[in-house]
């Protein structure tokens, strides 16, 4: 198969490859601008593959298109930018750059790869306005909650938005011009390579440190987390179902199982490390943080029989093993 991932040297693009890369038939193109993702080792190992190409291109800028040529089977539309600092630091920048680059894909498949199948990255923060604004979700949530920006001046919701009105443009192309498609929410996604600002690297590194006191924020707050492997797997089932190639498009939710607290995701980690602190800090959530949040995987396991298959102990010390070497 001919694939294109666009954000294909991020964190999930990267395994992705990885995981493709398994089967000997496949052929891969990176699409990417550095916005974020690395010319790490990893990068570098990964392209001495002669069936991995790298493409640099602002996918914003129309002009670039050429030079994805055409012709791919599977295109998963990874590129965003992506980071709650960025929500707050440059909003105007999350909303340009992710829909911009969504509409020119869109556009870019149904002229030159219309044959092909896109599987495009929404995200949890498309409904999780909807705890702010009335109070309440299903738990577990499933995929038809409505999405919800709560406060549109509020510029935490930038990326949220761009995840909404993504969905609806995947949604409404798709149908349009008879273009198969799959929507997919990740659902904290972790492991090796996955930056440095999410809960699990900040913990991997504190604990490398041995920082003592330890600070927990939102100590009783639940989450689940997917370790990678599991994820890239669960997309790549999506893609190639045929049980995804239906009008209206699909759009579901991968998730892990494991419901953890803060404070049980600390120990588990010290846990990994062998190293515990004498002193844990319990610091209160910070403003507006969701007290419990888990995707109902119910659809998933339907459509394509997938279940995380990582054990959350087993994900944290693969991932703690990584951030550790890299304190
Ligand atoms: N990691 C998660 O748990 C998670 C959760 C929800 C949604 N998602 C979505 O999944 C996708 C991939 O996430 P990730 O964690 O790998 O993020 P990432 O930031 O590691 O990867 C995104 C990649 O897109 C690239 N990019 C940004 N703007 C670009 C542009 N204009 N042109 C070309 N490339 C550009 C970046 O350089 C980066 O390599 C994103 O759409 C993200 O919103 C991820």
């Amino acid at each position: 198969m001919k694939i294109l991932i666009t954000g294909g040297v991020g964190f999930i693009g990267l395994h992705l490859t990885k995981h493709l890369l398994q089967n000997e038939d496949n052929e891969i193109t990176l699409a990417d601008n550095f916005f974020r993702g690395e010319k790490d080792k990893e990068l570098e190992e990964i392209l001495k593959n002669d069936r991995v190409t790298l493409i640099e291109l602002d996918l914003t800028n129309k002009d670039e298109y050429e030079k994805l040529g055409n012709g791919y089977d599977y295109i998963y539309h990874l590129a965003a930018v992506n980071g709650t600092k960025y929500f707050y630091e440059m909003p105007e920048e999350v909303l340009r750059i992710n829909i911009l680059s969504l509409i020119y894909i869109l556009e870019w498949m149904r002229s030159e790869n219309k044959e092909g199948k896109l599987l495009f990255t929404s995200s949890n923060e498309a409904y999780a306005g909807a705890i702010e604004a009335f109070g309440k979700l299903p738990i577990p949530t499933p995929e038809n909650v409505p999405l919800v920006i709560s406060d549109v001046y509020n510029p935490r919701w930038s990326y949220a938005g761009t995840k909404l009105i993504g969905e609806q443009f995947v949604i409404h192309y798709a149908e349009k011009y008879k273009l198969k498609a799959v929507i997919v929410r990740p659902h904290n996604f972790f492991g090796q390579r996955a930056g440095f600002s999410h809960v699990i690297p900040e913990f991997a590194l504190r604990i490398a440190d041995k920082k003592d006191p330890f600070e927990i924020f939102g100590t009783e707050e639940t989450r689940t987390f997917c370790y990678i492997e599991d994820a890239v797997e669960a997309m790549k089932l999506l893609m190639e179902s045929k049980n995804t190639d239906t009008h209206p498009i699909e759009t579901v939710h991968i998730g892990g199982e494991e419901e953890i607290t803060m404070e049980g995701l600390a120990e588990k980690m010290f846990e990994s490390a062998g190293w515990r602190p004498n002193k844990i800090e319990k610091k209160e959530a910070p403003k507006g943080s969701v007290k419990r949040r888990k995707a109902d995987i119910t659809k998933i396991k339907k459509l394509v029989g997938w279940t995380p298959k990582t054990a959350l102990k087993e994900g944290l010390k693969k991932t703690y093993d990584w951030y550790a070497l890299r304190s």
